[in-house]
C-alpha cells in the first residue's frame, strides 16, 4: 500500500460516513502562540472541541503534518518520526464511542486487512487523582466486537490537554502485532512482550476540560479525536520492518546512502528524519536561530550533520529534493520553497561542519599522540576537546567509540565524571554541595539568617539561574554548559563554558530573553520521570553524572514539550516567572580557561 492509497482509502471510508475533508494547518500554530509546533491534528481544532461551530459540520476528516521533538534522542528506531503525518477524524459533539470504535475496527480489519487475532487494544484504567474511573464503556464495546486482547493502562491512555488546561480525555489505542503468525497468549502491549506490538491508532474520547486549577470538568459536548500514524500503518500493512522502508521515505533514504540495508542504519535514519523535518519547518517559514522554533530547526540540522559524518553523506540538496519529490504533490508550498530550503540547509550545514571539524581534528591530534589511551586518559582527551573547542562531551565520546577506543559507555562516563570532579576541585567549584546543584543554600542548610524574605529572594534567584542558563544557550549556543552555580540572598553567580568574553550586545540579548520570559509570567513546574525519559526530554543535565533512577525535571512553560527551560533539579523554585522581577547581569568575567562567570541580581 502506498501513502497515496492509504490517504484515499481513509478519506473515502470516513466521507462515506458523513465526514467532510478539511485542510490541514501549518506546523507553526497561527492563533496559539503558547506552543511551538502543531503536534497533532486536534491542535488547530481546539476551539471547536470546546464548542465553537465548525463551518464544515460536526464530522471532519483530514491528514495533518505534525512535529514532535520529545523523542528526538530516540529517533533512529523503527517507528518514531519527528515529522509525521497523522490521519484524523473528528466528531464534534456528534457520534460517540460505539461508532468511533466500530469504524476503527472495520477500517483496521476490512481495509487494512489485519485479522482480529493480530490486534490488541488498550483502554483507560482510570486515575483516582483525576477523579476519573475505568472506561468500562469502551471495554464493553470492544468485548462485543470480539477483540480479546483488551489491556487497561494508565497515563498512556489519557490524552491531553495540549496546554496546562484544555480539552482532554481517555483513549483507546489499537495495536497491531509485528511478528509472524499469531501472537502467543501472553503477548500484550504494555507487557514483557510489548516490543512485538506497535500502536497505529488512537481514539480519544474527548469529554473533559482540564481547568486551570487542575480539576476535570465535563466539556460542553462529547468529542471524538482520532489520530492514526500514517507511516506506521504503511509499515505494518506492508510488512516492512521500519517506517524508513515506506514509499515516502524510500527516495530520501536512497539519496542518503546506496548501501543495501541503508534503511536499517541508525545514522541514515537520523539524517532522513531530521532533514525531512527541517524541510517541512523551513517551508512553513521557520529559519535556523538560537531561539524557539529556529533553535529546534538548528538542532535538527546539526544532529543530521553529526550523523552524516558516520555515513559519509553530504549531498544535502539531493536529500531535500527527495523529500520535496515525495510530498510535493500534496504540499505545493514545499515545491515553491525548494530552492530556498536547499540554500538555508546547505548554509547551516557548512557553518556547523567547519566548527565541528576543528574540534574533532584537535581530538584526533590528541589521539595520535596517545593512540591507545586507557579509560582515564580517554576521558582526559574528551574533556580537553570540550574545554578548549566546545566539542560536546557526547560527541567526544562518540568519536572514541567510532574509533574503537572506548567500548563501555558506563565505564567511560564514570571516568569522565571523575575527570569533571577533578576539574571542579581545581576550579574551586568543588565547594558545591552536590554535583549539578546550584550550591543552593536552602539545599545545604547554609542559610543561617533564614528570614522569610531571604528565603523568598533565594527562590527567585534560583529560578532566575535556570532562565539565565537557558538565555545564555539561546544567545551564545548549545555549547554553554553549567560549570558552577552559587546563590546568596544578594545575587546569583553562574559559571559556564564559553571560549570568549561576552560582548555588551550579547549580555543585553541574554537579559532581554530572560526578562521576556519573566514578563510572560510562565509557570515553573516539575515532573518526576524515569532517568532515561528525563534525558530524552532534552532537559539539561550533566553528561556522565550518575543520577538516581528517577529524577525531577523542572521546566518553565505550560508543558514539558513547549518549555523554554528544562533542567534536572531538586528545586525549590518560585511558582511563576513573573515573581522573579527584572533580572540584571551585573558582572561578566573569566572564571577559568574556557569558563566565563556572570553575576546577576533580581529587581524588587
Ligand atoms: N490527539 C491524539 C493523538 O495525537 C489523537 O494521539
Amino acid at each position: 500500500m502506498t501513502r497515496r492509497e492509504l490517504i484515499d482509502q481513509f478519506f473515502s471510508f470516513y466521507t462515506d460516513r458523513g465526514h467532510a475533508v478539511i485542510a490541514q494547518a501549518s506546523l507553526v500554530p497561527v492563533a496559539d502562540t503558547s506552543v511551538l509546533f502543531t503536534t497533532a491534528g486536534m491542535h488547530p481544532l481546539i476551539p471547536y472541541l470546546l464548542g465553537d461551530t465548525h463551518p464544515d459540520g460536526t464530522r471532519l476528516v483530514n491528514v495533518q503534518r505534525s512535529l514532535r521533538t520529545t523523542d528526538i534522542e530516540g529517533i533512529g528506531d523503527a517507528t518514531h518520526g519527528t515529522l509525521f503525518e497523522m490521519l484524523g477524524h473528528w466528531s464534534l459533539g456528534d457520534y460517540w464511542k460505539r461508532e468511533a470504535i466500530e469504524w476503527s475496527y472495520r477500517f483496521v480489519t476490512e481495509v487494512l486487512g489485519f485479522s482480529k487475532e493480530r490486534i490488541a487494544v488498550t483502554i483507560f484504567e482510570g486515575d483516582e487523582a483525576k477523579g476519573i474511573g475505568l472506561d468500562a464503556e469502551a471495554k464493553t464495546i470492544w468485548e462485543s466486537i470480539g477483540v480479546t486482547r483488551i489491556v487497561p493502562l494508565g497515563a498512556d491512555n489519557f490524552w491531553g490537554p495540549v496546554h496546562a488546561a484544555g480539552p482532554c480525555g481517555p483513549t483507546t489505542e489499537i495495536f497491531v502485532y509485528l511478528g509472524d503468525g499469531e501472537p502467543s497468549s501472553d503477548s500484550l502491549p504494555g507487557g514483557p512482550k510489548d516490543r512485538e506490538w506497535v500502536e497505529i491508532w488512537n481514539n480519544v474520547f474527548m469529554e473533559y476540560d482540564k481547568t486551570a486549577d487542575g480539576t476535570f470538568v465535563p466539556l460542553k459536548q462529547k468529542n471524538i479525536d482520532t489520530g492514526v500514524g500514517l507511516e506506521r500503518v504503511l509499515m505494518t500493512v506492508n510488512g516492512q520492518s521500519s517506517i524508513y522502508e515506506t514509499d515516502p521515505y524510500q527516495p530520501l533514504v536512497a539519496a542518503i546512502s546506496s548501501a543495501e540495508l541503508a534503511h536499517a542504519d541508525r545514522d541514515v535514519r537520523i539524517i532522513a528524519d531530521h532533514i525531512k523535518a527541517a524541510v517541512f519547518l523551513i517551508a512553513d517559514g521557520v529559519l535556523p536561530s538560537n531561539k524557539d522554533r529556529g533553535y529546534v530547526l538548528r538542532r535538527l540540522i546539526r544532529r543530521a550533520v553529526r550523523a552524516s559524518r558516520a555515513v559519509g553523506f553530504n549531498a544535502w540538496p539531493l536529500a531535500v529534493e527527495a523529500v520535496v519529490g515525495a510530498y510535493g504533490e500534496d504540499y505545493a508550498h514545499l515545491l515553491e520553497a525548494q530552492a530556498e530550503i536547499e540554500r538555508i540547509i546547505t548554509q547551516e550545514v557548512e557553518q556547523f561542519s567547519s566548527s565541528l571539524e576543528r574540534a574533532i581534528r584537535e581530538l584526533h591530534k590528541q589521539l595520535t599522540r596517545l593512540p591507545n589511551p586507557d579509560l582515564e586518559r580517554a576521558a582526559e582527551i574528551v574533556f580537553l576537546a570540550f574545554q578548549s573547542h566546545s566539542l560536546p562531551l557526547e560527541m567526544g565520546y562518540e568519536v572514541l567509540r567510532d574509533e574503537g577506543i572506548v567500548h563501555n559507555q558506563p565505564a567511560f562516563e564514570a571516568a569522565l565524571d571523575r575527570r569533571l570532579a577533578k576539574h571542579r576541585e581545581i576550579s574551586g567549584a568543588g565547594q558545591e554541595k552536590k554535583f549539578g546543584g546550584h550550591g543552593l543554600i536552602l539545599d545545604t542548610g547554609e542559610l543561617k539568617a533564614g528570614s522569610e524574605e531571604e528565603v523568598a529572594k533565594v527562590l527567585r534567584l534560583h529560578t532566575a539561574t535556570h532562565l539565565v542558563q537557558a538565555g545564555l544557550r539561546h544567545v551564545l549556543g548549545e555549547h554553554v554548559q553549567q560549570k558552577g552555580s552559587d546563590i546568596t540572598p544578594e545575587r546569583l553567580r553562574f559559571d559556564f563554558t564559553h571560549p570568549e568574553k561576552l560582548t555588551p550586545e550579547q549580555i543585553a540579548a541574554v537579559e532581554a530573553w530572560v526578562n521576556d520570559v519573566v514578563a510572560r509570567d510562565l509557570p515553573m513546574q516539575f515532573v518526576e520521570l524515569p532517568l532515561e525519559e528525563a534525558q530524552r526530554s532534552g532537559a539539561l543535565h550533566f553528561f556522565g553524572h550518575k543520577y538516581p533512577s528517577r529524577v525531577k525535571v523542572y521546566f518553565v512553560g505550560e508543558s514539558l514539550e513547549t518549555a523554554v527551560s528544562k533542567e534536572f533539579c531538586g528545586g525549590p523554585h518560585v511558582e511563576r516567572t513573573g515573581i522573579i522581577g527584572t533580572v540584571k547581569i551585573t558582572k561578566e568575567q573569566s572564571a577559568a580557561a574556557g569558563v566565563r562567570r556572570i553575576k546577576a541580581i533580581v529587581g524588587e
